[in-house]
């Protein structure tokens, strides 16, 4: 099978990359990224050189240059998380989230409708459910819930739900979506909660909590996500919304204090900032189906996950101190100049 993921340089990406790169040296796997600031190709650096693997520098919305690609590589199967990623981002500017997150899936969906292809599968989010009550812990999303969202980046990924169904049921193409929980791991980007916190935290800088602290995610360590996705697109039914989560509700003030705690650093790193406008309140995922159907099954609790994770960001000081100090931006310059792709 030939691959295309797209957004692969980024985290959820990157990490999912590895694991079919890895698991599976049979099928012939393409990373598209355009390489945003969210893209670094250090996090392709372990399986760059595997004979299965290849990288393309391209942007989802060039619609000439997406064309050329799938003409050229003829790909089975198209697995896209190619995004704008972070909600506050898309509060200060929404339009590039509308380009990348909406257009942008257009732009795949019409290639693979012109080209042929066995599954178009679009990585969706639990944010496209809007929130949830904190005094609720008994409701769940599920994946005939709503959409209902609250910043521009979940609309635009809402949007992009829309548009990948109405392919689906408009000219038969052949998709999933898959709307998973917050993820962290190796590999995520310190702008992000998780490593934003152990990196200041190991700076003994200050640690930005939102409001009170008192909202609520469900977090998901970054490799089940890539499991639930990589069964999806193998034994996965057209047509169908599966959600991904793993049970992990955590306020925001307890995934601080669980990382300052095992850093064995002090509390009073916490400082409370002006909150998010519009910020959502808590997310909770049902996996019921994907885990009764599929048989998924998350490997990693969030007290173990937790572990690793910093464990990881302790081992791997270079990766993010490259991007806390620019020089991952370089990195393409410095590694292919003289490298044709
Ligand atoms: P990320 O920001 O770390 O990575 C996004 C990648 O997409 C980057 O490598 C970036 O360079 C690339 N990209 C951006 N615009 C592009 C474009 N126009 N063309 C080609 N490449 C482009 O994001 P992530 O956290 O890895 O998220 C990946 C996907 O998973 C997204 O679709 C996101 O909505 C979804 N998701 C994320 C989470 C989470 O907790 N991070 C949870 C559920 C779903
Ligand atoms: P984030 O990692 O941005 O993911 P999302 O907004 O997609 O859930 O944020 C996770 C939670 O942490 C969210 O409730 C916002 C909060 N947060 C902070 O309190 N401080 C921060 O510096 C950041 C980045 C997030």
């Amino acid at each position: 099978m030939k691959i295309l993921v797209t957004g692969g340089a980024g985290f959820i990406g990157g990490n999912f990359a590895h694991l079919m790169v890895n698991q599976y040296p049979e099928d012939d796997i393409v990373v598209l990224d355009a390489l945003t600031y969210a893209g670094n190709l250090e996090t392709l650096e372990p399986i760059m050189d595997k004979p299965n693997f290849k990288f393309v520098k391209g942007n989802i919305c060039d619609r000439d240059f997406v064309d050329e690609l799938f003409k050229n590589e003829k790909f089975d199967v198209v697995v896209n998380f190619a995004a704008e990623s972070h909600v506050d981002r898309s509060i200060e500017n929404p339009e590039i989230f509308l380009e990348t997150n909406i257009m942008g899936v257009q732009v795949l969906m019409d290639a693979c409708r012109k080209y042929g292809i066995q599954r178009y599968h679009q990585v969706s989010t639990d944010e496209v459910y809007g929130d949830l009550p904190l005094d609720r812990p008994d409701l769940l999303f599920h994946e005939d819930t709503p959409i209902h969202t609250s910043s521009p980046y979940s609309a635009s990924k809402a949007s992009a739900d829309l548009l990948v169904m109405a392919y689906h049921r408009t000219y038969g193409l052949p998709v999933t979506i898959s709307r998973c929980s917050n993820n962290y791991g190796p590999y995520h980007f310190p702008e992000k909660l998780i490593p934003l916190v152990i990196s200041r935290a190991l700076a003994e800088e200050s640690i930005p909590v939102y409001g009170e602290g008192a909202n609520v995610r469900d977090w998901l360590y970054v490799r089940d996500h890539c499991t639930a996705i990589d069964l999806i697109i193998r034994k996965g039914k057209d047509g169908e919304v599966y959600n991904i989560g793993g049970h992990n509700e955590k306020s925001n003030l307890e995934v601080v204090k669980t990382i300052l705690k095992q850093l064995g650093k002090s509390e009073d790193l916490i400082t409370y900032v002006k909150d998010r406008p519009g910020h959502d309140l808590r997310y909770a995922m049902d996996p019921e189906k994907i885990e009764t159907e599929l048989g998924w099954e998350p490997e990693y609790r969030f007290e173990e996950g937790i572990k690793v994770t910093i464990q990881w960001y302790l081992d791997h000081k270079d990766w993010w101190q490259h991007i806390v100090n620019g020089e991952y931006q370089d990195y393409y310059e410095k590694m292919y100049k003289n490298r044709e792709l």
